[in-house]
C-alpha cells in the first residue's frame, strides 16, 4: 500500500521525504491552519520539497459549485502540475457535480470526507481519481472504519473503476495496517502515525546487540574500514 504524508509541517515533510518512501503530501484546511502564516508560500514550499513527480492533494474551501470549480482550477494552476496535483472536494451533492465537471476536463479529484461506502461509490461514478474514507473518524463513533474501506475495495474491484482509495484520518498504526490487509491502494498518514509504523523496540535492541557483539570481536573498526584497506 502506498503511503502519503498527511501534514503541512515543512520540517516533517523534509524529514519524511528524505527518509521514508512517501508518494506525496495531503493537506486540508485544518492541517493548513496548524501552520498558519502565508498559505500560498507554504503550498509552494511543500511542492518544492517533494518535487514535481510526487502527489499533492489540496482541499477547496469554497462551497458553491461555480466557486469550487474556479478554486480547483486555480489550485492546479498555482501548483503547476495537473498530473500530480489533486484537488480535494468534500462528498456532497455540490461536490459530486464539481467532480463530474472537473474530472471530464482532466483534473484529478480526490473526493474527501467520505464516511460511507455509498459515498465512495457515488464519487467513483462521478469520475473521482481518489476517494478518501475517514477511518478514525468512523472508529471514534463506534462505526467500522476499516470495514468501510474493505467494502469500498470490494465495490471498486467489482465495478472495475479506475478510482483509487486514499484511506485517511488515522489515529493508530494498527488501523493503517488493517486497511492495507483489506486491499486499500493508498493511505495518507500523519507524521506521528508514520513514525509508529517504523519504530519497534526489538529492532532497537537487536541493533544494539549487533553493535556490541561486533565491538567485542573486532574493536572500533567497521566492515567498510576493513574492505577499504
Ligand atoms: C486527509 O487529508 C484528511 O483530511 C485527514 O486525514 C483527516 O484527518 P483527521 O480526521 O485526523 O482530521
Amino acid at each position: 500500500m502506498r503511503i502519503i504524508l498527511d501534514t503541512a509541517n515543512l520540517d516533517d515533510i523534509r524529514y519524511f521525504n528524505t527518509y521514508f518512501p512517501i508518494e506525496g503530501v495531503t493537506t486540508n484546511p485544518t492541517i493548513l491552519s496548524h501552520e498558519g502564516g502565508d498559505v500560498l508560500k507554504l503550498l509552494s514550499e511543500i511542492r518544492a520539497i517533494i518535487g514535481e513527480e510526487k502527489e499533492m492533494h489540496v482541499q477547496v474551501t469554497e462551497t458553491e459549485y461555480d466557486k469550487i470549480v474556479e478554486e480547483a482550477k486555480a489550485i492546479v494552476k498555482f501548483l503547476g502540475n495537473k498530473k500530480n496535483t489533486f484537488v480535494k472536494i468534500p462528498a456532497t451533492d455540490v461536490g459530486l457535480r464539481a467532480t463530474m465537471a472537473l474530472s471530464k476536463e482532466g483534473y484529478g479529484i480526490t473526493v474527501t470526507a467520505v464516511l460511507s461506502a455509498a459515498q465512495a461509490m457515488l464519487a467513483s461514478n462521478a469520475g473521482a481519481a481518489y476517494v478518501a474514507p475517514y477511518v478514525s473518524r468512523l472508529e471514534n463513533i463506534c462505526a467500522d472504519g476499516v470495514g468501510t474501506v474493505a467494502d469500498i475495495v470490494e465495490i471498486f474491484a467489482t465495478s472495475g473503476t479506475k478510482t483509487q482509495i486514499l484511506a485517511a484520518s488515522f489515529k493508530t498504526a494498527k488501523e493503517v495496517l488493517d486497511v492495507a490487509v483489506a486491499g486499500c491502494h493508498t493511505a495518507t498518514v500523519s507524521a506521528d502515525v508514520l513514525r509508529k509504523l517504523l519504530s519497534h523496540t526489538t529492532t532497537d535492541t537487536s541493533i544494539a546487540g549487533f553493535a556490541a557483539d561486533w565491538k567485542k570481536a573486532f574493536g572500533d573498526t567497521t566492515l567498510l574500514a576493513l574492505l577499504n584497506k
